[in-house]
């Protein structure tokens, strides 16, 4: 067993530490005695940091006189598509029992696979056994067992065979384009989509039985691959495209040609640049609004300083509130993992407005209690803007209006979700409003629920305070994200 290789392809390729190169090297020490003892072939194969696949780093084989190998197989590249069963343990740290992969000599095996874990129990590689198959017919039905693989293959083979005449349908119906080679590359079989990819890229007539690296080129590079099995993507006049190739042998190992499954991935790789660029865009935008919000804020702290009548204060306070409770919604945006959603949660939100405003040592005698059903209320920005402000209206109302002089008391805010609406409720148990009219803090409130959340705003005396009630629709740009189940849905 060769530890130096092993250690040197995970330093290459893997992120693991030192102390999980150890634990696969000892791991390692052992696949020869099992090998010979199991007399099949044994395998770890471990997870490349950037690709996506895996890459072998130690094997043994037993001691037969007919070795399903003919090479050492270290540091290759095993392919998600050709060996599900070591990608899906790596990925879910469970076992993947006899199931069938394509070996990187292009040969099929059943395979079985076990996660090989660290102290911290964190999946490191995986362990995988390897056996011809024998009398593989009718072992389908097993497939129940092993939920990560395709199955039936032979069932299939025998259905197509008994056709009519042996037209390949299968093949004929799929979108993914198909082409075979004899043993001298020359082009013997294209499915539909494979004719069309051809003329596509070539102007020639007839192409039965033409040199494949005459009719495509750009596989040129694929085929020096000596590789049996091999997948890369490349890049050809403005297309992007994944290409498969496998090698056919005959039951004496006899090359009979070479099968190319191609997919274009064109318009997936487009989608996803486009996707990159918006979001990149938008969270360029949302830092420069919340940037301009803050030297718009800045500029009036300026003139503050500066002096002015005692009696504008309140109003130059009143505004900063006001650009503070919108500069909210976008830090809230830009403090989000995904940079590409435009979620805000109204209860963080509320929370992050009401917080900073008891904060504020005027206001200190002032609790401020902030609730909900349990639910997650989800906005646009551009509703939550709305919202910050009717928030940033009514605690303002309830800390400047509700507790004259030394009065003491408690602003309850509470969020509730239902099927097709939500409520916000603000309520005060101070002095009550005593029939005061409409000014602009509570035009605003009303202007922004009535008109931009298509909802309904009351604002009244009760027993002892106010009581604010907001009902607004769900809509695509407002949504309840249920945390729990509530007799409320
Ligand atoms: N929670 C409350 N408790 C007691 N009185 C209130 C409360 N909310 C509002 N009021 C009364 O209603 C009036 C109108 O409120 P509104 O928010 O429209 O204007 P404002 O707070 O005076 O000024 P601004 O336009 O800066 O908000 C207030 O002046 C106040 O007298
Ligand atoms: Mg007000």
């Amino acid at each position: 067993m060769n530890e130096t290789a092993l250690e040197q392809l995970c330093r290459l390729y893997t992120d693991l530490t030192d102390s999980d190169i150890q634990v696969l090297k000892e791991t390692a020490k052992t696949l020869p005695l099992y090998a010979e003892l199991s007399g099949h072939y044994m395998f770890i194969d471990c997870m490349m940091k950037s690709s996506g696949q895996a890459v072998v780093v130690a094997e043994a084989l037993p001691r037969t006189p007919e070795a399903a190998y003919k090479e050492s197989v270290v540091g290759k590249i095993v392919f998600e598509t050709f060996e599900p069963g070591v990608h899906y343990s790596h990925r879910t740290g469970k076992k993947s029992i006899r199931h069938r992969a394509i070996t990187q000599e292009g040969k099929m095996v059943e395979q079985s696979v076990v996660p090989i874990r660290n102290d911290q129990h964190e999946v490191i590689g995986t362990l995988i056994t390897e056996a011809e198959i024998a009398g593989a017919a009718g072992s389908f039905a097993k497939a129940a067992e092993r939920p990560n693989i395709s199955f039936g293959s032979e069932a299939l083979g025998h259905l197509l065979a008994d056709t009519v005449d042996d037209y390949p349908i299968v093949t004929d119906l799929l979108m993914e384009i198909f082409l075979v080679t004899d043993a001298d590359q020359r082009l013997v079989y294209a499915n539909p989509a494979g004719v069309r990819f051809i003329h596509e890229m070539n102007e020639a007539e007839d192409i039965q039985n033409k040199p494949i690296l005459t009719l495509l080129p750009f596989l040129t590079e694929l085929l020096e691959h000596q590789e049996e099995v091999f997948i890369s993507e490349v890049s050809v006049a403005s297309k992007t495209l994944e290409v498969k190739k496998v090698k056919m042998h005959s039951k004496t190992n006899e090359l009979k040609g070479i099968l190319f499954i191609i997919q274009d991935l064109t318009e997936l790789r487009t989608k996803e640049k486009e996707l990159l660029m918006k979001s990149v865009v938008i969270k360029e935008i949302h830092h420069r609004v919340k940037n301009n919000l803050q030297t718009v804020a800045s500029l009036l702290r300026l003139q503050m300083r500066k002096g002015f009548p005692a009696e504008s204060r309140s109003h130059f306070e009143d505004t900063l509130n006001r650009i503070f409770s919108i500069s909210s919604v976008y830090e809230m945006i830009l403090a989000n993992e995904h940079a590409d959603e435009d979620d805000v949660d109204l209860i963080e939100l509320t929370r992050k407005i009401g917080s900073t405003m008891v904060l504020n040592d005027l206001n200190q005698k002032v609790d401020l209690i902030i609730e909900s059903n349990g639910n997650k209320i989800l906005t646009s920005s551009r509703k939550a803007v709305s919202i910050a402000l009717i928030v940033n209206e009514l605690i303002q109302n309830s800390l400047k209006h509700a507790f004259p002089g030394e009065l003491s008391g408690t602003i309850q805010v509470d969020f509730f979700s239902h099927k097709k609406f939500a409520e916000l409720h603000i309520r005060d148990n101070g002095v009550g409003m005593a029939g005061a009219a409409f000014s602009l803090g509570l035009e605003i409130v009303h202007n922004l629920v009535v008109n931009d959340l298509a909802g309904e705003f009351s604002y009244k005396n009760v027993e002892s305070g106010t009581h604010a009630a907001i009902t607004f629709p769900l809509s695509p740009e407002v949504v309840i994200h249920y945390e729990k189940t509530d007799s409320d849905r």
